[in-house]
């Protein structure tokens, strides 16, 4: 008995179990190293962003090197259809035709001056900055949204230039 009690004395395993200090310590380590990770991961994706757009500045006399798919792109567009349609105004412009058009010239449709004067023309270089980030292309533009991804900046184009 006097074994049991001692070995019930193994209180002083709730004792160890005062260990939960370690444990607490050791989560807190995880949040600061899982901080430090997030850090570093915002860090790298705020210099690969700009890094991007220096490679297209670099590349816009040429047109994206990656070949696009309309049948993906016509999927993708409905991502434009919260403002766009092919065949009428909405919050943005119609797209018929927009490859090959001149920015900003579509007579009933009331575009930023930024646009309107920017004297581009839509062509698959033009789109592809545009898509990347289009107030870095025209500031003062009243168009925010963006495609990171080139594959799909592509085939969204591919899909414009079908709608003649
Ligand atoms: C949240 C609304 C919104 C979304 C989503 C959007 N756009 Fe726009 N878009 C606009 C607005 C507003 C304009 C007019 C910009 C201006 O006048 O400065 C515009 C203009 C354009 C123009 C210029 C057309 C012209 O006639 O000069 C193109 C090209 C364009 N958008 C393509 C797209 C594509 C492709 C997508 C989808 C990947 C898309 N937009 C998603 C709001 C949007």
């Amino acid at each position: 008995m006097t074994h049991h009690e001692k070995s019930g004395l193994g209180a002083s395993r709730p004792r160890i179990s005062t260990g939960h200090n370690p444990l607490r310590r050791d989560t807190a380590i995880n949040g600061l190293i899982a901080c430090a990770v997030a850090a570093a991961l915002f860090a790298a994706g705020a210099s690969f962003t700009p890094g991007a757009a220096l490679a297209q500045t670099a590349a816009a006399t040429t047109a994206s090197p990656v070949k696009g798919d309309p049948l993906r792109g016509k999927i993708l567009y409905q991502g434009c259809e919260s403002c766009h349609s092919i065949d009428d105004n909405d919050v943005g412009p119609k797209h018929r035709g927009v490859v090959g058009r001149r920015a900003g010239s579509i007579a009933d449709y009331a575009y930023s001056p930024a646009l309107k004067n920017s004297g581009l023309t839509w062509d698959e270089a033009t789109l592809d900055r545009w898509l990347i980030n289009p107030s870095a292309l025209v500031p003062g533009t009243k168009m925010f949204f963006r495609i990171d991804d080139p594959q799909k900046r592509a085939d969204i184009i591919a899909y414009l230039k079908e709608q003649k």
